[in-house]
């Protein structure tokens, strides 16, 4: 269906990041113009909201996702349908109530993530996204340069069952086994330069185990100092979902969170992410995989982070 007819509009939702874009039909058919609106969109406003895409279904979602770049399989946890296509489903555990960006702990992390609502519960469920950009302009200028200068490592191993405390036996078990069955270690800058706008970004969240070079409390702390400027309201947006509808978000300039408050109420998405590029810091140094040697390859298609290797290699200064 073409939408050449319609005009495509863009509307902020919140101050600091989030717009609804509406006027478009998603999928992989869409003119090139109108994929050049939505990724200007999506680079300004960090994350932006499609309703009423009920047509989609996991092979049209995907389509769509190729023309802003190349998808990319989560390296540990299967896809829903043998593709790229990764569930977020209640009764899999997946309440990610924990501010993050995805999969962090792989060096070449994805760029965007397209996700698509299948099921949504009666009330609760929502996503918070928060800008890391704003979230580093807003810095006093001390606490910039501090940052500047610090890096962090990353880690899929990071304690669940703290983090949860209402755990199930099972669903730890399921952590242990295919989340985190490789354990990765990144580490990165904390602060990201953004490889299409040049902004500086705070590049932290859930899967940050530490600052390099600090003890454990000094660790601790900077992480919270930093992550409490990510995470304050006015720097956030709430998206209230309904069926058919459709974020994506630039992963390299934004956090989200998963509200978990809708009881035992099924909730179902579904993700594609897209390649993104190794991160580089303000002094040039890139992001470099710890562990293990190199991303491996998962059953189908092509990991997230896979162009680790190379792309790091490549990016190794000789000084
Ligand atoms: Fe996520």
């Amino acid at each position: 269906m073409s939408t050449a007819t319609t005009p495509v509009t863009v509307q902020k939702v919140g101050g600091r990041l989030g717009a609804v874009v509406s006027g478009v039909r998603l999928g992989g058919d869409l003119p090139a113009e109108t994929v050049a609106e939505i990724r200007a969109a999506l680079l300004q406003h960090k994350v932006v909201f499609f309703r009423g895409q009920d047509h989609l279904d996991e092979e049209a979602h995907e389509a769509f996702g190729r023309l802003l770049g190349t998808p990319v399989a989560h390296p540990t946890v299967p896809s829903a349908d043998g593709r790229y296509s990764f569930p977020i489903d209640s009764d899999y555990g997946g309440r990610a109530n924990q501010w993050h960006s995805d999969v962090t702990f792989v060096p070449a992390y994805p760029a965007f993530s397209v996700l698509r609502a299948v099921v949504i519960p009666p009330y609760g469920g929502n996503t918070l996204w928060a800008n890391t950009a704003t979230a580093y302009e807003k810095l006093p200028e001390p606490l910039q340069a501090l940052a500047d200068g610090l890096r962090a490592v990353h880690s899929n191993d990071y304690d669940y069952a703290a983090l949860r405390p209402g755990v199930l036996p099972e669903q730890l078990a399921r952590f242990r086994e295919v989340f985190a069955s490789t354990k990765f270690l990144t580490e990165h800058p904390v602060v990201r330069v953004h490889p299409e706008t040049g902004e500086r970004t705070l590049l932290l969240g859930n899967f940050v185990q530490r600052i390099s070079g600090l003890t454990g409390a000094d660790s601790r702390a900077l992480l919270d100092l930093f992550q409490g400027h990510i995470e304050r309201p006015e720097n956030t947006v709430r998206w209230q979902w309904q069926v058919g509808d459709v974020a994506i978000w630039d992963n390299r300039a934004t956090q989200h969170y998963g509200v978990d408050d809708s009881d035992d109420h099924e909730r179902k998405l579904r993700r594609v992410t897209i390649d993104g590029d190794v991160p580089v810091g303000v002094d040039g140094r890139s992001s470099v995989l710890l562990a293990p040697e190199s991303v491996p390859d998962p059953a189908f298609g092509i990991a997230s982070g896979d162009s680790t290797t190379s792309e790091t290699s490549k990016a190794s200064p000789a000084a």
